[in-house]
């Protein structure tokens, strides 16, 4: 029986604090949050269980979004229409990037923010991601565009960043010649 997560919104302070390393494998419990977190995710980026239960759409969560302070994140990423691929990385580092720069045109979103914030968030074109999957296998993956823009953004959360924190105040928006809006 699918129940949608309780999400903490960006009024809590838990949301700033640096999460902690985790040891592995991982508990039953963090494995079964992470597979609630991976149906929240998938069922609210497909409309009608959206609608049906009221979610708001989103790709990404990590655990201290649930008032865990856990090196853990989970992204489910629509890479075709329809297709999902889940990505759960524990003890996540970002061992190399790019030096390209992207931001999504449309500014990024958060299920810890329930408002529009407008601007754009300058990311790593590329990164390469390095961590553990929840039985304690190595992981290293090599991401790109949108996928690469929610793996920073969700590392950001570990380390008590959020999106708008990284948005220029006096210049919220970039143009082409600066930055390749994705
Ligand atoms: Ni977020």
């Amino acid at each position: 029986m699918f129940k949608p997560l309780k999400i903490l919104d960006d009024s809590h302070k838990i949301l700033r604090k640096i999460s902690k390393e985790v040891e592995l494998p991982l508990s039953k419990e963090d494995k079964d949050t992470i597979k609630q977190i991976i149906a929240h995710l998938k069922y609210s980026q497909i409309e009608k269980y959206a609608e049906k239960y009221d979610l708001r759409p989103g790709m990404g969560l990590a655990f201290p979004q649930l008032g865990e302070l856990k090196r853990i994140i989970v992204i489910v990423h629509e890479y075709e229409e329809d297709k999902f691929k889940n990505y759960v990385i524990v003890n996540p580092k970002i061992i190399s990037h790019s030096e390209e720069m992207v931001a999504l045109e449309t500014g990024e979103g958060c299920l810890s923010v329930n408002r529009d914030i407008e601007g754009h968030v300058p990311r790593y074109a590329r990164i390469t991601i390095t961590g553990y999957d929840p039985d304690g296998n190595k992981i290293s993956i090599r991401a790109r565009e949108d996928l690469s823009v929610a793996l920073q953004h969700e590392v950001d959360h570990l380390d008590g960043i959020l999106f708008y924190d990284k948005i220029n105040k006096k210049k919220p928006f970039f143009n082409e010649n600066e930055i390749r809006l994705i």
